[in-house]
């Protein structure tokens, strides 16, 4: 009788041993999930406290691995661009801060690089030395300019075939002025500055050493009849606007570009480029200025 009461204890023990097993399990597993989220939960709270947030100066130091004109020196300089201009893509601030436009007109400038190139660039930053005067100088016939208009060779030849092929439309395209000297711009900018002021002057007009016109490689055209400063309203003017890139020539100062060329909107001022060059300009609605930086400073 004892040793079956023993026995039933026993059992009874390790029934209630297993038992407690099974429900202490059964508690472990129920809580598991609720364990693990709450476990990501604290892992999320953690590392946004540690986690260093990307700054933008990180986000422009990371843009600017994938660009190839992108400089990591002017990073500062950049960032305090953006600042002022955060409506503008990574690739903009790059481009116009290479360009100098985060200083003022006039200041910081350089000696423009490629001279005697049809890839040249100047602008309110890169000058030529008062006696440069381009190679090849050719007089363009009085056909399709004043008299004594003269461009660099390459041009003049492109821009005589560009003016016939208009002639063939019965439209007329007339140089009025085309390469001009240092002495000749010293002289048109210094009138244009007592008339209208310096700061309305540099707007139109480029300072001695700072006009393209001193190249060799650009033209103010009219269509024989209107003013040149309304040659927005001629015939000729959209002729050239469908028409110019084939030649190699690009309007060097468009509508809406104020700010990245310096200069207000001029509908007469051609600029010969070459036709590789033009045709990508005319099909990205771009600048000479901004592809000069992309595609051809600090080239080989
Ligand atoms: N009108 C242009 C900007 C020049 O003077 O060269
Ligand atoms: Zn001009």
């Amino acid at each position: 009788m004892k040793k079956k009461k023993l026995r039933l204890k026993k059992k009874v023990k390790r029934f209630l041993i297993i038992f407690l097993i099974i429900v202490s399990l059964f508690i472990v597993v129920l809580n598991l999930p609720k364990h693990k989220e709450t476990k990501k939960k604290v892992n999320k709270v953690v590392k946004k406290i540690t986690k260093k947030k990307k700054t933008i100066k990180d986000k422009l130091q990371d843009q600017c691995q994938n660009i190839n004109y992108c400089d990591q020196d002017k990073i500062d300089r950049y960032l305090n661009y953006y600042k002022d201009n955060n409506n503008l893509s990574y690739e903009d601030i790059f481009t116009r801060v290479n360009l100098n436009l985060d200083y003022e007109y006039y200041t910081h400038t350089s000696k423009a690089d490629r001279l005697n190139k049809t890839d040249i660039l100047v602008n309110k930053y890169l000058y030529l030395d008062e006696d440069y005067i381009p190679d090849n100088l050719e007089t363009i016939p009085e056909e399709y300019a004043r008299s004594g208009m003269k461009l660099v060779n390459v041009a003049k030849d492109a821009y005589v075939e560009m003016s016939r092929a208009a002639r063939k439309e019965d439209l007329k395209i007339i140089a009025m002025s085309s390469y001009r000297s240092y002495k000749y711009q010293v002289n048109l900018y210094n009138k244009y500055k007592d008339s209208d002021g310096e700061e309305a002057a540099d707007t139109y007009s480029a300072r001695p050493g700072f006009s393209e016109h001193q190249t060799g490689l650009c033209i103010d055209v009219y269509d024989g009849k209107l003013n040149y400063t309304n040659f927005e309203k001629s015939k000729s003017f959209n002729w050239m606007q469908e028409n110019a890139y084939k030649y190699g020539f690009i309007l060097r100062f468009p509508k809406g570009k104020e700010d990245i060329t310096g200069y207000q909107y001029e509908s007469w001022h051609y600029r010969y480029v070459g036709k590789e060059i033009a045709e990508y300009i005319h099909e990205n609605d771009i600048t000479f200025d901004e592809y000069y930086v992309r595609k051809i400073a600090n080239r080989d």
